[in-house]
């Protein structure tokens, strides 16, 4: 749907014409970033590792040391990651919405937290954060270093087994997240979707909200998803060299 610079245009346009403002991402929105997305290509880790040994409860129980040495190689790459362009435009957009008295809501189904190291001051994580661990059992956090842990599975001091604070396949998701990404979803006039492919539910469900409510959707996205046909503008573009560009436009 047009050259991208045509779009980037019309999405300053159709952001500037909102009062509320929602912003949903996904991996993609790291992947200049140096952090794996899921799906999509060769390198996607869905291509390379099978979420159900991964990313369930039943995984962990199985096999509590593969799978939290997994997740500590994962938490170790977030760590050395540092935030692009992308979200540091996002951290930008919410100043101008604060300024402007808009309503700005940033929804991310990330677990890196890049958007806070980038400047963004309220995110609403719907899928967790990879830094924080927690007991097995009890579900009481831990603090831990950031070192790679020395034993698989980690333990709190006593001796309870810890895992990852994500959402993993078959979880609830955070319940206050969950109505807080729902009430903003359904509420917003335009929805900056990024770097997502639309196709985990019940996060992906935001998009159709927003939609069903006859919100401006605006992907940013290189590739064709699940949310597309829902979108009002398509920018064809990766996050990191569009969002800049965008929320230039937006500032004027
Ligand atoms: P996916 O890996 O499913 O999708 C990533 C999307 O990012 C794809 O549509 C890519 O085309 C796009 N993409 C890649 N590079 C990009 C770039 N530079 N700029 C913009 N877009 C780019 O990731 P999610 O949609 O986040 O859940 O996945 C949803 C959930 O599935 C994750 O939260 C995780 C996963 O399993 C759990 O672990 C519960």
């Amino acid at each position: 749907m047009g050259e991208p610079d045509a779009s980037i245009a019309r999405a300053a346009d159709f952001l500037r014409g909102a009062r509320r403002i929602a912003v949903f991402t996904g991996a993609g929105i790291s992947a200049e970033s140096g952090v794996p997305t899921f799906r999509g290509g060769d390198e996607g880790l869905w291509s390379r590792y099978d979420p159900m040994q991964l990313a369930t409860p039943e995984a962990y129980a199985r096999d509590p040391a593969m799978v939290s040495e997994w997740y500590d190689w994962r938490r170790q790459l977030i760590l050395k990651a540092r935030p692009n362009p992308g979200h540091e435009a996002l951290a930008a957009l919410e100043d101008w919405c604060e300024g402007t008295g808009r309503s700005f809501d940033l929804i991310t189904q990330n677990i890196d937290r890049l958007h806070q190291r980038g400047g963004s001051r309220r995110v609403i994580e719907l899928h967790g954060c990879l830094l924080e661990w927690r007991g097995w059992r009890s579900g009481t956090v831990v603090p831990v270093a950031d070192d790679p842990f020395e034993s698989y599975p980690p333990t709190a001091a006593d001796g309870e087994p810890l895992r990852p604070g994500i959402v993993w396949f078959g979880e609830m998701l955070p319940i206050d997240e969950l109505v807080a990404a729902e009430e903003a979803s359904a509420t917003c006039d335009a929805m900056l979707v990024v770097g997502t492919s639309g196709a985990v539910y019940p996060a992906a469900g935001c998009i159709d909200l927003a939609w069903g409510a006859g919100a401006s959707v605006i992907e940013v996205n290189p590739e064709e998803t699940e949310a597309s046909h829902k979108a009002t503008i398509l920018v064809r573009a990766p996050a990191a060299r569009a969002l800049p560009a965008i929320v230039a436009a937006v500032r004027g």
